[in-house]
């Protein structure tokens, strides 16, 4: 029997691509010179798609694939799904939840003890022989104990709130929804920032988030404040967090996800106080085996006619 045809948007390791490659004909969209050209040739035959976090499926390419039955998202974001297209449809798009959630904490806290210890700067202090010409470095900042401020306290959120708790550190947060947690609850970033030291984002992306931490939530931070963003970049005002870069109001920030990834606004670059990561935070060998695995047993169970194990919505 012909196996299912797959379109799979962008690159994925050799040990999702090889079981793939058993039991659907791949047709690799990120091989494509021509992407318009390549939908309009496979696009009828693809039963199913197999997408990243940061890729998704637009409206064009739901459109271009009449016979699509399946979207298998490679984390846990799809903002970048046109899920009412799917939902149109009938089509079920599943995620990757829960495997990534302590990888992503695990980053945010990185990014944190990064900028706020000046971990980079550090490191260059000593390779480049400046601790031996110059003498001590200069002082950084305290992590442990600060008040530390989520915005969007969902899985990710918690986690992060997790790791706080060893450091000693107060947590309060900001969100939708009110949570059964001890921790302290303001319903907007704005109302948050003022009572914070660190400002973590990890809410989720997509047009009910976009711009949700606003200017008058980053102008709110007091001055010092160190900010870090592990969600998406759409849900920060990106020119506001550059301006209070540029003033000094923030001492530092810690970003693993920007606007226009990967070609992000190089103004970033310029920044010393600023610690880059080109949206890792699940990046690990240990995760994305997993995120790979949840998502193949995702398209498994719809072909064998079985309900998928993680639907969207
Ligand atoms: C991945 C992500 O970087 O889970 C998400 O929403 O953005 C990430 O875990 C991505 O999906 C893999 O390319």
């Amino acid at each position: 029997m012909d196996k299912p045809e797959l379109l799979v948007v962008g690159i994925l390791p050799d040990w999702d691509l090889a079981p793939l490659a058993e039991r659907f004909t791949l047709r690799k969209l990120y091989e494509a010179p021509d992407p318009r050209a390549f939908l309009a040739e496979h696009g009828p035959n693809i039963r199913g798609i197999a997408t990243k976090g940061e890729l998704g499926a637009d409206a064009a390419m739901i459109a271009a694939c009449p016979k699509l039955e399946v979207i298998a998202c490679y984390g846990v974001g799809v903002d970048a799904i046109d899920l009412a297209a799917a939902r149109a449809r009938g089509i079920p798009v599943t995620n990757t939840p829960d495997v990534l959630t302590e990888e992503v904490a695990d980053l945010a806290f990185a990014l944190l003890l990064a900028t706020a210890r000046a971990i980079p700067e550090a490191d260059r202090y000593v390779r480049s022989g400046d601790w031996a010409a110059k003498g001590p470095m200069r002082l950084a900042t305290r992590v442990w104990g600060k008040r530390l401020g989520i915005v969007g306290l969902g899985r990710i959120g918690q986690a992060i709130a997790r790791r706080a708790e060893g450091f000693r550190m107060p947590v309060s947060y900001s969100g939708r929804t009110r949570r059964d947690v001890t921790y302290a609850y303001y319903p907007t970033p704005a109302a948050l920032a003022p009572q914070v030291d660190i400002l973590i984002v990890s809410a989720a992306g997509g047009a009910a988030t976009r711009g949700l931490v606003d200017r008058a939530a980053i102008e709110a931070l007091p001055p010092g404040a160190i900010f870090v963003n592990v969600s998406r970049g759409t849900v920060v005002d990106e020119a506001a967090l550059l301006d209070a870069l540029r003033s000094g109001r923030i001492a530092a920030a810690g970003l693993d996800v920007y606007l226009n990834e990967p070609n992000i606004d190089p103004a970033f670059s310029t920044f010393p106080n600023v610690v880059l990561s080109p949206h890792n935070a699940s990046a690990t060998v240990e995760t994305r085996k997993d995120m790979g695995a949840l998502m193949r047993a995702n398209l498994e169970a719809h072909f064998a006619g079985r309900p998928v194990l993680t639907p969207v919505g």
